[in-house]
C-alpha cells in the first residue's frame, strides 16, 4: 500500500503534522507552494478573500499525479472558515484519482467552518473515495488531545 501526503502549510503546523504522519506510516510527502508567497498582511486580506470564494493560487506544480499511490491525504490549514488557496490549486492539479482513498484532515485556530465539507465535495469530483477526515484545533494540537487518530485513520484506509 502506498500512501502521499499532499498538504500547504504557512506557518508550519499542516507541515508538522504531515511529517509526525509520514514518519508513523511511511508516506511519501508532497508540498505545495504558492508562487507568490503571502505576507502576513496579504494572508489575511487577499488571502482570506480567495480562500472565501474558492479560488486557486498558481502553485509550484502543474499536475499531481497520484497514480502510483492507492491512498491519497490530503492536508491544509483553514483560512476563512475553507482550504487555502493552495491547496484549492493542488486538488485543481491532481490526476490519476479515479477509485482512490483518500483521506483528509485541516488545521485550524478554532473554527474550520465549511473547510472539510467543501474539500470533499472538490476530491468527490474528481473520483476519490473519501474514507475519513480530521480537524485539528490549535487546543488540540497544543495538548495532544487527538493524538495518534489521523495515524489510525489512515491505517484503517489502508486496510480498507
Ligand atoms: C489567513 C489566515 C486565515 C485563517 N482563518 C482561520 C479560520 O477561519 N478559522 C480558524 O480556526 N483558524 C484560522 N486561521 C488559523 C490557521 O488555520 C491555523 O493557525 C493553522 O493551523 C495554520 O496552519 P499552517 O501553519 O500550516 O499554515 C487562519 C490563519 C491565517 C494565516
Amino acid at each position: 500500500m502506498k500512501t502521499c501526503i499532499i498538504f500547504y502549510s504557512y506557518s508550519g503546523v499542516t507541515r508538522s503534522v504531515a511529517e509526525s504522519l509520514a514518519a508513523s506510516c511511511g508516506a511519501d510527502l508532497i508540498e505545495i507552494h504558492a508562487k507568490k508567497p503571502y505576507s502576513k498582511l496579504t494572508a489575511y486580506t487577499v488571502g482570506c478573500m480567495r480562500a472565501r470564494r474558492g479560488d486557486a493560487d498558481p502553485i509550484d506544480r502543474e499536475t499531481i499525479d497520484v497514480s502510483p499511490y492507492d491512498l491519497v491525504v490530503i492536508g491544509t490549514p483553514v483560512w476563512a472558515f475553507r482550504a487555502a488557496p493552495p491547496v484549492n490549486a493542488a486538488t485543481a492539479a491532481l490526476s490519476g484519482c479515479n477509485g482512490k482513498k483518500a483521506v483528509l484532515f485541516a488545521t485550524c485556530g478554532g473554527k474550520a467552518g465549511d473547510t472539510i465539507e467543501e474539500l470533499k465535495k472538490t476530491l468527490i469530483g474528481k473520483g476519490l473515495r473519501i474514507t475519513g477526515d480530521i480537524t485539528f484545533t490549535k487546543k488540540d494540537l497544543d495538548e495532544d488531545l487527538k493524538a495518534g487518530e489521523l495515524a489510525a485513520l489512515v491505517k484503517a484506509a489502508e486496510q480498507a
